[in-house]
């Protein structure tokens, strides 16, 4: 036997060489820890910049004194533990404004209120505390779930402590801007924040806290990191997640920066108390005596997303169908208030018309009011003629099929216009304004008039039979206040 081909030598050769190999692939990274480490280059450019800025003999002293080792701040009360200063050394030096990073002063009106040693870095700017090169510091690609936000975002971190809107000198502008744009933009429409808003989409209390790994990032190129998912969700909702009750709301790059800044800054954190700054314990206090609600603030806030000024019917094509016009006279005239507050309070449910009431939308009895108010403006409720008798549901059929399902969908349900057969339509409406709605149409609206069509009070009276037959079971009678004598104004009513 040739003595090359022994088994048990060939596996002897194949161990020194393993061995060998894996030997200086620890040395090596022993080198680039101790050696090597990004840090330790960081703080011996520092040291040089240092040297090169002492004037006379004592900084030069204390340049000299400058050790290469990692530093940290500790701060248990915020369970923090930052190693940025390990790079970040001029960080409260002010002769290094005109380096570069990681050498360069931090804005000392931050650091005056905020001193490092009491609050750390990752509290304002996350990131990994602990890490010691610049790439593990941003954790975008390591397991981290709150990875170091760009300088352009870090407002974001700013209402855990405080209220933006009393900051000083717009420190927090960014932010207050897309706390701005929230409302502008019709977001609360589908969007409960502390429990007030509508619920087309899930709520946003905490979505701050959200990681990267609860959105569907299949879709998402570039960045995936949750503000290119938030900034590019908002430019094109359909674009990330398919099928999505979102809309494109048309935005900026710039509106769209400042509202991903206050998405990611929706969380709650526990933090003892001396860390609150004093505004936002005022902000706390103010929320417990909310000031007297202004209607067309709230109807801004909650309403114009889908109702747009509400002065006629809107096509959404979103939801392909039409919003109802419900600041248009034709309409005011016809519904007295506490039938306008009863569809505002309940919604239209199967629709995308949310309740507002205080277990649904999260609105206050006296804020309905003041909707109220403002959507009547200065249009009176006038005292509508009887409606006629009920007729034939049967002929009412027929005549619905033929008139009305088109728009209203078969059974009145589904259709582009108001679902007839809706449970809180039928309960709100009465025989009278449905028949004048019937007979006069709604201006403004596709609603046509079927009095100058040729429908005559027997016909009409056939469609009212047919559409109280579509009433679906009525969740008992919860009352809002409607005052009795309501049905007498509309006269022959029955229900
Ligand atoms: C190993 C050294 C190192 C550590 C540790 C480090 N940084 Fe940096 N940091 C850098 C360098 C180098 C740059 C400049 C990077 C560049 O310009 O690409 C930088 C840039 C930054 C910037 C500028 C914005 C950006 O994204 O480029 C911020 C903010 C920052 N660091 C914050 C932190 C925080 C907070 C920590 C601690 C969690 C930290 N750094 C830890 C080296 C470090
Ligand atoms: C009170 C919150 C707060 C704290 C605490 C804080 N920063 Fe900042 N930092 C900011 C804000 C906001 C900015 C961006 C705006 C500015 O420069 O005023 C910023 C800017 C920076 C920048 C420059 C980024 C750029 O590209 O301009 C660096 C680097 C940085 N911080 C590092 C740190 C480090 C390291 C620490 C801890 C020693 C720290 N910060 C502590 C809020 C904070
Ligand atoms: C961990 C809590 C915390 C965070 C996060 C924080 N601050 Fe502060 N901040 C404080 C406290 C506490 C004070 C002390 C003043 C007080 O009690 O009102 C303060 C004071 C200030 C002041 C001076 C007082 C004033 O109202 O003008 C400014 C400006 C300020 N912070 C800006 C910011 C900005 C901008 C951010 C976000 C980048 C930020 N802070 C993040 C806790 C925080
Ligand atoms: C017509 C209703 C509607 C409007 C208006 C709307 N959204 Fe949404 N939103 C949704 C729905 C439905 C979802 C869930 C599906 C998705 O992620 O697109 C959603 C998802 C979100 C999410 C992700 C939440 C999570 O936990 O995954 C954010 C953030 C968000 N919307 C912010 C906004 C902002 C900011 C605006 C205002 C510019 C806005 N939305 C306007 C319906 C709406
Ligand atoms: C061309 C489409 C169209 C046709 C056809 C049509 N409607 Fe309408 N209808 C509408 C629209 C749109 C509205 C909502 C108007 C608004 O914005 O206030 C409406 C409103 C109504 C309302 C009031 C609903 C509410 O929530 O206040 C009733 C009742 C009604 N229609 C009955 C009928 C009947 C009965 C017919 C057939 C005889 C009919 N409509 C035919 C489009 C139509
Ligand atoms: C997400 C979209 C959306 C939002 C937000 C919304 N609505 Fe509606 N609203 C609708 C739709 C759609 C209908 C028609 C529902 C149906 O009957 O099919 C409707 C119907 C109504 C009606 C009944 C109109 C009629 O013709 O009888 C009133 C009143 C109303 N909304 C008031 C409001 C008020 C006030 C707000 C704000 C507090 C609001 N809506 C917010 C979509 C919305």
């Amino acid at each position: 036997m040739h003595p090359n081909s022994d088994p048990a030598r060939l596996s002897k050769w194949a161990l020194l060489v393993s061995s060998v190999l894996s030997i200086v692939f620890l040395a090596a990274a022993a080198i680039r820890e101790n050696v090597a480490a990004e840090w330790k280059g960081v703080q011996r450019e520092y040291k040089t910049i240092l040297l090169a800025k002492s004037a006379d003999a004592v900084a030069r002293r204390r340049a000299e004194a400058f050790s290469i080792e990692i530093r940290q701040v500790t701060v248990p009360a915020l369970k923090v533990v930052d190693r940025c200063v390990s790079c970040h050394n001029g960080i409260e030096d002010g002769r290094m404004a005109d380096q570069s990073q990681p050498h360069r002063t931090h804005s000392q009106e931050l650091l005056k209120w905020h001193p490092v040693a009491k609050f750390g870095c990752t509290t304002c700017h996350q990131g990994q505390g602990l890490a010691l090169t610049f790439n593990d510091a941003k954790g975008e690609e390591a397991f981290w779930d709150y990875p170091l936000l760009p300088a352009a975002l870090t407002e974001a971190t700013c209402a855990t402590c405080h209220d933006p809107r009393a900051l000083s000198r717009g420190s927090a502008a960014k932010l207050v801007r897309g706390m701005e744009l929230f409302d502008v933009k019709g977001c609360a429409s589908c969007h409960k924040i502390e429990g007030k808003g509508g619920s087309l989409g899930p709520a946003l209390d905490n979505v701050g806290l959200k990681t990267k790994h609860q959105f569907m990032r299949a879709h998402l190129s570039g960045s995936q990191t949750t503000w290119n998912w938030h900034s590019e969700h908002l430019r094109d909702p359909g674009g990330l997640v398919p099928g999505t009750k979102m809309p494109s709301v048309g935005l900026t790059a710039a509106e769209r920066e400042a509202l991903t800044v206050y998405i990611l800054s929706l969380r709650k954190r526990d933090l003892p108390e001396a860390y609150l700054a004093n505004d936002k314990i005022e902000e706390k206090y103010a929320k417990l005596h909310p000031a007297a609600p202004k209607g067309e603030a709230l109807y801004a806030k909650y309403c114009s997303h889908c109702h747009d000024t509400g002065l006629y019917a809107r096509w959404s094509k979103n939801f392909k169908r039409f919003i109802p016009a419900i600041r248009n006279q034709a309409f005011l005239r016809l519904e007295d208030d506490e039938c306008l507050a009863e569809n505002i309070l309940e919604g239209r449910p199967g629709t995308e018309m949310p309740g507002w009431g205080p277990k649904a939308g999260g609105l206050r009895e006296a804020e309905i009011q003041a909707i109220v108010e403002y959507l009547r403006g200065e249009t009176k409720f006038t005292a509508l003629p009887p409606a006629p008798a009920r007729g034939s549901a049967e002929r009412g059929h027929r005549l619905f099929t033929m008139n009305c399902a088109g728009c209203h969908g078969v059974g009145g349900k589904n259709g582009f216009a108001p679902a007839l057969a809706n449970a809180v339509f039928q309960k709100a409406a009465t025989d009278a304004f449905i028949a004048e709605t019937i007979r006069n149409g709604r201006g403004n609206t596709p609603m046509p008039s079927f009095g100058r069509a040729g429908l005559g009070q027997q016909e009409i009276g056939d469609l009212l039979a047919y559409i109280r037959s579509l009433a679906q079971p009525v969740r008992q009678a919860r009352s809002y206040g409607r005052a009795p004598e309501r049905d007498q104004v509309a006269g022959s009513e029955e229900r």
